[in-house]
């Protein structure tokens, strides 16, 4: 069993994009109302008082689209104050990175996960949606990745979702990114959560056939193991960077999670593909509870989760029963 020391923490549930496999533009969204998410303060206090002392040292900031927090830089700078944070990193779209990286830097964050599902701004477009016709969507985010990585974010990681008759024949592409800068590529399977229309029914691509399409050209050999999550990492032989392989389809990692998630409406959820024992931290905090109770809820959660974390994948279900998105819980 792996300690669990690491929490993905929602800012916000809205998001710039619609990317078809997570927020579709075809559905209504009702999003949260300001007063329903987490304020700045009482996340920290959260950090602070409830999860750090529960043994959590590794953090990773996620939305719907984290950029889109006015107090970004707040939040940043107080969890990076907290002397037993070993990391935070944040998994944004990019959109708005390129006027932010250099502050986002200096308030002390390091590490950075960005999605990049293609190369090609037209395919871009479809992907991300809200208008299809915008092709500069991608430029944006391709000059915020440059940003980012001359500002000196290390490791920087792309995240491509590989979705069936869209952007798998850019696989090759996409992989050699990582031969002459320092980036990291991880592909992950396309999963059957919340996807619009035009995407569902797709099926996915096992990493297993990725990685022989890329080992035909360049051949493969395993990587640096490097992050918190589930990626298995490779590499093309003499490459700057490496290629993750996130495989939740193909693989159950269930056994080595070593997380939790904080939703911005402050919903703790030990799994994210079973909302069996969520914990409702925001209502209790603002009820009055303290911060040692909340402790206990949460060391409780805690040492039910290895039962949770297995349901769901003995059911074979995957994501039935689903009733938030992953823009919600921040992939
Ligand atoms: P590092 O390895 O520390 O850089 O982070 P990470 O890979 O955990 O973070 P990132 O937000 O980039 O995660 C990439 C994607 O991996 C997510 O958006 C999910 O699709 C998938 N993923 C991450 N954690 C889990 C998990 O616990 N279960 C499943 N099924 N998928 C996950
Ligand atoms: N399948 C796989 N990954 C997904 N993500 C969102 N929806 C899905 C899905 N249906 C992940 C992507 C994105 C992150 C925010 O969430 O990796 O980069
Ligand atoms: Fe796309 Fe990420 Fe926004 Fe979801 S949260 S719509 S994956 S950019």
């Amino acid at each position: 069993m792996n300690a669990v020391d690491y929490l993905r923490i929602s800012l916000i549930d809205r998001c710039n994009f619609r990317c078809q496999y997570c927020m579709p533009d075809t559905q209504d969204w009702h999003f949260l109302q300001p007063a329903d998410v987490l304020a700045a303060t009482e996340l920290l206090a959260l950090v602070q008082d409830v999860f750090i002392p529960l043994g959590f040292s590794r953090f990773r900031l996620t939305g719907g689209e984290p950029l889109l927090r006015p107090d970004i830089l707040d939040i940043v700078r107080g969890i990076v104050a907290l002397p037993q944070v070993k990391d935070l990193a944040m998994t944004t779209n990019a959109f708005l990175l390129e006027p932010l990286a250099q502050d986002l830097y200096q308030a002390g964050l390091r590490r950075i996960n960005i999605s990049l599902d293609s190369l090609m701004p037209e395919t871009f477009a479809t992907i991300v949606g809200r208008d299809s016709q915008n092709h500069q969507r991608w430029h944006k985010v391709w000059a915020g990745i440059q940003k980012a990585y001359q500002v000196g974010f290390n490791p920087l990681k792309l995240n491509v979702v590989i979705i069936p008759g869209v952007n798998d024949h850019e696989v090759l592409d996409l992989a050699a990114l990582t031969i002459d800068r320092q980036w990291h590529v991880r592909f992950i399977e396309f999963m059957p959560i919340g996807n619009g229309d035009l995407f569902c029914d797709r099926g996915w691509i096992p990493s297993e056939e990725l990685r022989t399409r890329i080992r035909d050209r360049w051949g493969l050999t395993e990587g640096q193991v490097q992050g918190n999550g589930p990626a298995d990492v490779f590499q093309i032989p003499g490459a700057q960077g490496t290629l993750g392989f996130i495989s939740q389809m193909s693989e159950c990692f269930c056994d080595r999670c070593n997380r939790m998630r904080l939703s911005a409406d402050g919903w703790l959820r030990p799994c994210l593909l079973n909302e069996t024992g969520q914990l409702d931290l925001k209502t209790a905090l603002r009820d009055g509870v303290s911060t040692g109770v909340l402790r206990d809820r949460v060391q409780e959660l805690l040492e039910l989760k290895p039962e949770i974390n297995y349901k769901e994948r003995q059911s074979g279900t995957m994501g039935a029963n689903y009733s938030r998105t992953m823009s919600q819980i921040g992939g």
